[in-house]
């Protein structure tokens, strides 16, 4: 019997199999699932099972003196195993980023947040203009900064590609915050690239298994890992991901190189539990997604229901809830209602997996906005998304630029039928109101 350790296996007595294309191809065999649970076996080198916390911020050298590698004759990425200072790298998110370098297909790193990532994404490729969307109105922040620091320029999202100079970037979010609508990443992968400019494509809102940005030509893919890899609203991170056909490029060296003198890294705690969450994050994501795209369809139904039957599968609404709905919502916007860009199949294409757990209404009234968080019961009013627990949000509490009408949701693993409830429940609250409310007047 042969008494070789299985290659993704650490051992136990702290030797770990260093082969890393031996490690990459065994590993490519997996499934999305099978890898956010294995691809850190080969760091695993104790007897725990669970990984453990390390909160040391410094490590000792070999006693070796003949091992010891003074700084000048280093890499500057380490191996995994030989942390020096954790402002550099650390145990913890050593591990989380070796996972992610497996699910989302390119070398990945982690930062504090996501807007860091974004930050550091910006300092690395300092660009002339960046041409960019509405979208999450912190990266708008974080491009003010570098129009201060740098005098970057601003271009529509939608800017003739001659705009664009070569090292210019387009910043695509897709799905989009906080409508939950989706854009053609091919399209402006072609754009981009015609003038020698870079694709960054925000894919906060469709973590694997939903989209997978390097197969549509992004040159860096970032993550809030706030949102869905970590998933249980307990942990602020940023991944950076680097599109393979750039590391000859010294893209990751570059970025890594920089982080240590941003100091913008992720803390332990958070690469632990990134770890912990990210495990899990192929059976929330699909979850989450075909709840929300249930919910979608059920609202879609009640509130256009000659639309609806005309098109056959759509789920049958009473007509008692459909007047419910109709009392008090405007408009409803999700990936799954783009029916023009799915029968152009460059949306199916582009999201085979599902089409994101976040979409928006619009209400009628801008009060039943503010009021309808305060009638349901499985929704919590706060901000933010992709963790387990369903959210509301009147998104103006956080975002100044977006209507007064608009409530976002982030929907959750619950039952739908029971979000579905909860959210008829309280239409029906408000358009009671409404009514009592007109008597009154
Ligand atoms: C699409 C998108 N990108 C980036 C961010 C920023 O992430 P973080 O809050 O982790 O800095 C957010 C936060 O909501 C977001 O929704």
């Amino acid at each position: 019997m042969s008494t070789e350790v299985p290659v993704l296996n650490g051992r136990p007595n702290g030797q770990q199999n260093h082969d890393p294309h031996h490690i990459e191809s065994e590993l490519a065999k997996l499934s999305l699932s099978s890898k956010t649970i294995h691809s850190d076996d080969f760091l695993n080198i104790g007897h725990d099972v669970a990984p453990p916390l390390h909160v040391s911020t410094t490590f000792r050298y070999s006693n070796n003196p003949d091992a010891l590698l003074p700084a000048a004759d280093r890499e500057p990425s380490v191996p995994y195993d030989r942390h020096v200072y954790s402002r550099a790298t650390a145990p913890n998110t050593t591990r989380l980023e070796a996972i992610l370098s497996n699910i989302l297909k390119g070398p990945s790193l982690t930062y504090a947040s996501g807007l860091s990532a974004f930050h550091a994404a910006l300092v690395f490729l300092n660009p002339k203009h960046i041409s960019v969307g509405g979208g999450y109105h912190g990266c708008h922040g974080v491009i003010d900064i570098h129009q201060k620091l740098t005098g970057l320029k601003k271009l529509d999202l939608n800017c003739p590609a001659e705009e664009l100079e070569a090292g210019d970037v387009v910043h695509v979010e897709t799905p989009v915050n906080p409508y939950g609508t989706a854009f053609n990443i091919k399209a402006f992968a072609e754009k981009a690239h015609s003038r020698g400019a870079y694709l960054i494509v925000d894919a906060t809102f469709a973590p694997p298994p939903l989209q997978d940005p390097f197969l549509w030509g992004a040159d860096l893919v970032m993550h809030s890992a706030t949102k869905y890899i970590g998933g249980h609203s307990d942990m602020l991170c940023g991944v950076l991901t680097v599109n393979p056909t750039r590391v000859k490029e010294g893209w990751v060296k570059k970025l890594e190189e920089e982080r240590v003198y941003l100091g913008n890294v992720a803390g332990s705690l958070e690469g632990w539990l990134g770890i912990r969450s990210v495990r899990t994050i192929e059976l929330r994501v699909e979850r989450q997604s075909s709840n929300a795209t249930k919910l979608v369809a059920w609202l879609d139904a009640a509130l256009h229901p000659e639309e609806a039957s005309s098109r056959g599968h759509a789920p049958i609404v009473s007509a008692g809830d459909s007047k419910i709905v109709q009392a008090v919502l405007e408009e409803i916007t999700h990936a799954s209602l783009q029916k023009g860009d799915i029968k152009d199949g460059w949306l199916l294409r582009q999201m085979p997996n599902g089409y994101g757990p976040v979409f928006a209404i619009s209400m009628k009234e801008e009060i039943s906005a503010r009021r309808l968080p305060s009638k349901l019961a499985l929704f919590h009013h706060a901000t933010s998304l992709g963790g387990v627990e369903s959210l509301i949000e009147w998104r103006t509490m956080s975002d100044a630029t977006v209507h007064r009408r608009l409530l976002r949701i982030s929907v959750g693993i619950e039952g739908w039928e029971d979000l579905r409830d909860d959210l008829l429940q309280g239409f029906k609250t408000l358009a009671d109101e409404q009514a009592v409310l007109k008597i009154e007047v």
